[in-house]
């Protein structure tokens, strides 16, 4: 994706382009770039297949390849090619990204407001950039936000091969915690191991709530982050110890029955929260407050970015299919055709 214009935010919504690039702009292979060349990366992640699909008519479960012309995806890394009238803090060439809005972002080309495109900086590769935008800040919510890791905590992490779970074990890691991840397969348990999970649960084979209570001695967690939701919402809240805090932060599952009783949680007073990247980043200094932390933790080596995947445009409803038969791990990276490598 180009973005192919950074407009004020009052103008009129974002619009696709979809014509193929001119033949001398099209990329050579990524690694013979320099870094400001227009490579052009797009997001794939699970709200497409879980907050998008199930809202469209059957029987179409994977129309992703007519998507390219809806509102399909929210997160991408591009080349600024134009800026509107009155926009001063961006200017052609700049390698900017944005995550959660617009919608659009499975497209060669877009155009943004300039008031949600965060720079990136030049030590970070584009592919690295586009893996961890939205992620790493859906990441930095529960961590630095939500529920402050501290130094000597327990925390439970839900899917800790995904992409966001793969960065929330490393950062608690990183920040003094003993982390519990959970994975549904043995492939899995390496990478969440590598990524600072003291303990790995294959939560498909073994009752993660039984390991949890015999792994923590019978205390629990002071913290459970969970974006898997129906399949783990009511074994997380068993996890926590007293006063504990259930962070949900999505439903790869499906999402349990609302509402969630009150009842539930006053057995051990339990606290739950259920944070939204908008929510957290409401303005430009939040946003570049979290995108920074980011970039920083990137930078210095705390968080490894893990781009598993990369697909071309066209092969998205493959790796939808692919991430909804739990085959992937880390971030999974679409790039457009024109882009191939
Ligand atoms: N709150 C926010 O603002 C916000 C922002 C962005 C994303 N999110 C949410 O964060 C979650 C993780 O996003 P992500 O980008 O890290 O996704 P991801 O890389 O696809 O990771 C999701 C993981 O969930 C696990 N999973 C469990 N049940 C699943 C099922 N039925 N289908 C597919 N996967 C299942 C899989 O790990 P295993 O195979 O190991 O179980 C999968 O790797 C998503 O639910 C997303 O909606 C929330």
């Amino acid at each position: 994706m180009v973005c192919t214009a950074c407009i004020p935010p009052t103008c009129a919504p974002p619009v696709r382009r979809l014509k193929p690039p001119p033949a001398d702009r099209r990329l050579r292979p990524l690694h013979l770039l320099p870094l400001l060349q227009p490579i052009r990366a797009d997001f794939l992640h699970s709200f497409s297949i879980h907050e998008l699909l199930v809202l469209l008519p059957p029987p179409c479960r994977h129309p992703l390849p007519q998507l390219h012309h809806t509102d399909t995806g929210k997160e991408a890394v591009g080349v600024v090619s134009a800026v509107g009238p009155g926009v001063t803090s961006f200017k052609v060439g700049d390698v900017v990204g944005y995550a959660d809005n617009p919608m659009g972002s499975y497209a060669e080309e877009q155009i943004i407001p300039a008031s949600v495109a965060v720079p990136i900086p030049h030590a970070i590769d584009y592919i690295t950039a586009a893996s961890v935008l939205m992620k790493g800040m859906t990441a930095y919510i529960p961590v630095r936000q939500a529920f402050k890791v501290q130094r000597g905590h327990t925390v439970l992490v839900h899917a800790a091969a995904g992409g966001v779970g793969s960065l929330l074990c490393q950062w608690a890691n990183a920040l003094g915690a003993t982390v519990i991840g959970t994975v549904s397969t043995e492939e899995k348990v390496g990478q969440a191991t590598q990524d600072g999970c003291q303990h790995v649960i294959v939560y498909t084979k073994e009752d993660f709530v039984t390991r949890v209570v015999e792994i923590t001695s019978g205390g629990g967690v002071h913290v459970v982050y969970d974006a898997v939701g129906k399949d783990t919402f009511q074994g997380s809240l068993a996890c926590l110890m007293l006063r504990g805090c259930m962070i949900s932060y999505g439903q790869s599952s499906g999402s349990r029955p609302d509402p969630v009783r009150l009842s539930d949680l006053a057995p051990k007073s339990l606290i739950l929260g259920r944070p939204g990247l908008m929510h957290y980043t409401t303005n430009r200094d939040e946003l570049l407050q979290a995108a920074g932390e980011v970039f920083a933790c990137i930078m210095s080596g705390v968080l490894q970015v893990r781009a598993n995947h990369v697909y071309l445009l066209s092969e998205a409803a493959r790796a939808h299919k692919d991430l909804e038969a739990r085959r992937t791990s880390g971030s999974i990276v679409l790039i457009p055709d024109s882009q191939r490598l």
